[in-house]
């Protein structure tokens, strides 16, 4: 057990060190859980959304809060670095954490990457909008579904992959034979639920289509399966807050 901990820990922790930050899996959740009750869908103090990459890094009313390469110089650091009550983020409950904190210098520090176009996002209603180039291409894959839909009578009033469901993506997602074959691989070794497993075709189904793609290829399965949230939320709750 001793050894497995050790091991664990030689081969995870240089994974920051070695600029390996990544918003997804580090960033996203800290913003979750903790900012985007205030700076979200719902609410955006001081004109702030941290609900998307896209949003953090256009900032606030009064301009960016992240200089990508100086999280010294970024507002959002100050802010949650701060002890100073009613200027600290969050305002309320526990500060956070010195891990979390370093994550968010790290990821600032590394060029603050966002995803140049989050698939997730865009498989649900739309959200915070992007870059200009990034709504571009949303625009374009949102024409495609209204499109497509328009063409089945059961999508009746269905005009984006967000809304469609079960039987309906069944159809429209069904991927190429190795997608299929790929997707049957992992719904059986991830225990996928039918609805996790329609959440996979849902966004395989929007790569697709920011592709261009008239058919659900294997490798937007794989990608659709590489975002790990998707899977792994537990059943009934929403993609994003
Ligand atoms: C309970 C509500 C609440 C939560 C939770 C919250 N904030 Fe805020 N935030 C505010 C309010 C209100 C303002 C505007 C007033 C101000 O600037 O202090 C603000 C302003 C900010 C600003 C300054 C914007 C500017 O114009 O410079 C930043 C940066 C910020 N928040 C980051 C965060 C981060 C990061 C988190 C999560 C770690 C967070 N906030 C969580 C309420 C909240």
């Amino acid at each position: 057990m001793r050894g497995y901990a050790f091991f664990l820990s030689l081969s995870i922790v240089p994974l920051y060190s070695q600029g390996k930050t990544d918003f997804l899996r580090d960033v996203q959740p800290i913003f979750e859980s903790r900012c985007q009750a205030c700076h979200g869908a719902q609410q955006q103090m001081g004109g702030l959304r941290l609900d998307s990459g896209d949003a953090a890094l256009k900032g606030a009313t009064d301009g960016p809060v992240i200089s990508p390469g100086k999280s010294a110089e970024s507002r959002l650091i100050e802010r949650v670095s701060s002890s100073k009550k009613g200027f600290a983020m969050p305002p309320v409950g526990e500060p956070l954490t010195a891990d979390q904190i370093a994550k968010l210098r790290a990821w600032i520090d590394e060029g603050a990457h966002v995803p140049a176009v989050s698939p997730a996002d865009l498989a649900l209603p739309p959200a915070a909008e992007g870059s200009a180039a990034v709504a571009g291409r949303v625009g374009a894959a949102r024409a495609r579904q209204a499109k497509r839909y328009a063409g089945f009578a059961a999508a009746r009033g269905i005009r984006t992959n967000a809304e469609a469901d079960g039987a309906l993506l069944d159809e429209v997602a069904a991927p190429e034979p190795a997608g299929h074959a790929l997707l049957a691989r992992a719904a059986e070794r991830l225990h996928l639920s039918a609805r996790g497993y329609h959440r996979v075709l849902r966004v395989a189904r929007t790569l697709a289509d920011l592709e261009g793609a008239p058919i659900v290829a294997r490798r937007h399965i794989a990608e659709a399966l590489s975002y790990r949230r998707i899977t792994a939320l537990p059943e009934g709750e929403a993609l994003r807050a």
